[in-house]
């Protein structure tokens, strides 16, 4: 292994990750670990350099107070407590560590090197890989989006051919999103990819299916469905790779703090389907998952995508799904993000993207009265995605982007731009 690491045990401190992220900009690799780790859990982790205890209100546990095993003290290991004051440890700080104390700890006590970089955690986990799977095959979900990409193009850098990728087009893809995963996975990076065009099966499963969490529901269930079949076809699996990252573990709650939301990737495949799983990613926080995209080589537009919901185009159709505003969905959102990205929107706005209602208005066009769908606009900015402000975006190019879908997108004559917050709305609008 190549990193040094810096261990932070979880006495229920918020902060935690904060503390792991200052580490980490410091150029030292930093896990976060539970507080009941053994001396025996930690020897196997490789390099571990300091241990840091980060206590903090929720130290009691169920009325408990909670400490760390007791023969960790003596293991030997420099050791720094935050907001722990019954801890044994010989030193300890009341608060957060400040970057000088930081420092200090990390280099001079427990002499950690900076070796905390892309191409060192590439290096390390293709080591890790390649001793997980051996010469046994690795079946990955691609759907195109961040995590899975970032994650098919390492396990293809350490694995090749024994990794196969599956990418399921539902047929709610965004404009060429599947011909670039075709493009960049199977043409350049030569993987062994399994494409599937599954459009007329899920259009066929939505129509007439108005309700959003029915239509979400078939969705999801009819991709683990399509998933299921090709993973039947195929011979000598094993593994699953998974774009699990940092922040999914975190939600789905550690032993001093609650469940925020459970964590599954591939959840739903059947009992007799059994995996085990290859996670590499699942230290990283997401713009390292970005950084790490980069470094292999993919196309920045796929590496910094907005997010996307894993239902696609079917919640911005709203209502039951048709093939024409399905279409008008598609055209509309891409000359929305080719026009953002013209005026370097792209890098400001987190999350932009029009839907199309479920009903006509009436227009004029062609000096004769006509009835067209309508596009809404929405663009917001968040941190977390639990709430939303509205970007504030200049008229000059809001008007540009409505001439041009009006005029190239024959089926709409309106377009207008949302101004709700999250909350009272919500982001999606299904
Ligand atoms: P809402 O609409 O709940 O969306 O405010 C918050 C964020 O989550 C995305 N989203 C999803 N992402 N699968 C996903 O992976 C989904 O089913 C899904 N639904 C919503 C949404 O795009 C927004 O960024």
């Amino acid at each position: 292994m190549k990193q040094d690491m810096i261990v932070i045990l979880d006495l229920g401190s918020t902060e935690n990750t904060v503390v792991a992220r200052a580490i980490r900009d410091l150029g030292v690799y930093s896990e976060i670990h539970p507080h009941d780790i053994t001396v025996s859990e930690l020897g196997k982790l490789e390099n571990v350099k300091g241990i840091i205890l980060n206590g903090g209100e929720n130290r009691v546990v169920d009325g408990k107070e909670i400490d760390i095993n007791e023969e960790l003290y003596s293991c030997g290991i420099p050791m720094i407590s935050i907001d722990h004051p019954t801890s044994k440890c010989d030193k300890k700080y009341d608060a957060l560590l400040d970057e000088a104390t930081l420092k200090s700890f990390i280099f001079d006590e427990c002499k950690a090197e900076a070796n905390w970089n892309m191409k060192n955690f590439i290096e390390d986990q293709v080591e890790i890989i390649r001793k997980q799977v051996g010469d046994k095959k690795v079946l990955l979900a691609l759907s195109g989006g961040v995590d899975s990409s970032v994650v098919a193009a390492l396990l293809i850098k350490a694995i090749g051919k024994q990794l196969v990728c599956v990418h399921v087009n539902h047929g709610l893809m965004r404009k060429n999103e599947s011909e670039s995963v075709v493009e960049v996975f199977r043409n350049q990076l030569d993987a062994n990819l399994i494409y599937v065009d599954a459009t007329e099966r899920f259009l066929g499963k939505l129509e007439n299916v108005a309700d959003p969490e029915q239509k979400r529901k078939i969705i999801g269930s009819e991709f683990i469905r399509v998933f299921e079949e090709e993973a039947r076809k195929l011979e000598g699996i094993d593994f699953l790779g998974q774009g699990t990252i940092y922040p999914d573990i975190i939600e789905s709650g550690t032993k001093t703090a609650k469940c925020v939301k459970s964590h599954h990737n591939v959840g739903g495949l059947p009992e007799d389907l059994q995996f085990e799983l290859v996670e590499p990613l699942a230290q990283l926080f997401k713009d390292e998952v970005r950084a790490c995209g980069v470094e292999l080589g993919l196309p920045e537009n796929m590496v910094y995508r907005q997010p996307f919901p894993g239902p696609g185009l079917g919640v911005r159709c709203l209502g039951a799904i048709t093939r024409d505003r399905l279409e008008a969905v598609r055209e509309s959102d891409a000359i929305l993000r080719e026009e953002f990205e013209k005026a370097g929107l792209n890098k400001k706005v987190w999350q932009y993207f029009t839907v199309v209602p479920d009903f006509k208005a009436v227009g004029v066009r062609d000096n004769a009265r006509s009835m067209g769908y309508m596009v809404v606009i929405r663009a917001v900015n968040t941190i977390d995605a639990m709430t939303a402000s509205i970007e504030r975006i200049d008229y000059d190019i809001l008007e540009k982007v409505a001439d041009r879908i009006t005029a190239e997108v024959p089926s709409v004559n309106r377009v207008c731009y949302e101004l709700t917050k999250k909350p009272v709305a919500t982001i999606e609008f299904e």
